[in-house]
């Protein structure tokens, strides 16, 4: 059985306390949050857990394993740092951090005191992104020439980060995870049209080596709600909504084709139109799986999928952005 607290029990830090709550193989030992009414949500839907409002008091405890961290992100680097140099292995919610420098120093620490770090990029653990990341390994829609994805809604307008922050980690993340490559450069543009200072929308683009693009926007000031990501590759194009019940991967076998033989440029390039297809894949709320795979990784001593490397690349990602953000769209190279 693997002891566990989680700190920070809010609008998502209750489902984290759920699942652990739920997993036979995790005995959740605390749950912590300075938030007195929160302890007590949590008390009354999990009879029986005990809370708390001191993190540092839970550390003492020594036979607690791990410590999940679903608290606001300016608390993360911190709130992690003392969960590792208490000798607790430490899953820190996306954003991992805010600042380059704090990741790399959560990723020594963690290794020099052999701890488990993991970051909670969840859409990793999303079967329709599995099934996308076979299929663009296997070669079958071909080499991918853009991708864009596109989170909206009229949702949680955040003070202390904004729509990149709060937002993007999901799309860098999977993205980054997809095409298992780091862009070259980042632009972005943004406004903040509620609060100063705290972009409301951003739209960025990631450019690769080898020209392929990413293009995200995120906005938690838009009309519609939408959880999408297209890939348009050279053989075949995919659409993935999350917000679809069940079908929520199509393939589209659509996409140019090049003759060899041919009198104009309008024969040259041919346009081809096939099949839509909706695979089957099967259904399971990947955060059940993402915390499995925490547990997996405790008990077995394994890197995580989603480790402090790639809570790193994706915080790489997000700091150029802010940059270009800052400088009204310039380009930031990343090294
Ligand atoms: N993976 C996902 O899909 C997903 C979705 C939403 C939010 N998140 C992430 O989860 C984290 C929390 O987001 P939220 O929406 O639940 O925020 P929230 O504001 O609703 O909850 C945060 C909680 O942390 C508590 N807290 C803050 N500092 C603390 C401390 N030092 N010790 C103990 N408790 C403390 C607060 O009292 C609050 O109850 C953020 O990092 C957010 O980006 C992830």
């Amino acid at each position: 059985m693997i002891r566990i607290a989680v700190v920070g029990a809010g609008g998502w830090g209750k489902n984290l306390v759920r699942n652990y709550f739920q997993i036979a193989e995790a005995d959740l030992r605390y749950v912590c949050d300075l938030d007195e009414k929160r302890l007590e949500a949590a008390e009354s839907q999990f009879p029986g857990i005990r809370t708390t409002s001191d993190f540092d008091a839970l550390l003492l405890d020594t036979e607690l394993d791990a410590v999940v961290i679903a608290t606001s992100a300016p608390t993360h680097y911190s709130l992690a740092k003392r969960a590792l140099l208490a000798n607790k292995d430490v899953y820190v919610e996306k954003p991992f951090v805010l600042d380059v420098a704090e990741a790399k120093e959560l990723i020594k620490l963690a290794e020099d005191r052999e701890r488990i770090l993991m970051v909670g990029h969840l859409l990793e653990y999303h079967p329709v992104v599995e099934k996308l990341r076979e299929m663009i390994k296997s070669g079958e829609l071909g080499d991918i020439y853009y991708v864009y994805s596109q989170r909206l809604n009229l949702g949680t307008v955040r003070q202390d980060e904004n729509a990149l922050w709060n937002f993007a980690p999901h799309d860098i993340s999977s993205i980054l995870f997809l095409l298992g490559k780091e862009p070259v450069d980042i632009a972005a543009r943004g406004q903040s049209y509620l609060r100063d200072g705290v972009e409301d929308v951003v739209f960025f683009t990631l450019t690769f080596a080898d020209n392929s693009m990413a293009n995200i926007h995120v906005s938690w000031l838009d009309p519609h709600k939408v959880r999408k990501l297209t890939i348009v590759g050279s053989n075949k194009m995919a659409v993935f909504d999350d917000l679809e019940a069940t079908e929520k991967l199509r393939i589209y076998d659509k996409g140019a084709e090049f003759a060899t033989d041919y009198d104009s440029y309008a024969e040259y390039v041919g346009l081809r139109f096939g099949d839509v297809t909706i695979p089957y894949i099967k259904s399971g709320e990947p955060l059940r799986t993402e915390c499995m795979h925490f547990l997996d990784c405790i008990r077995d001593r394994t890197q995580p999928l989603s480790d402090g490397y790639d809570g790193l690349r994706v915080v790489k990602v997000l700091d150029a952005a802010q940059r270009s953000l800052k400088n009204n769209g310039v380009p930031v190279l990343l090294d």
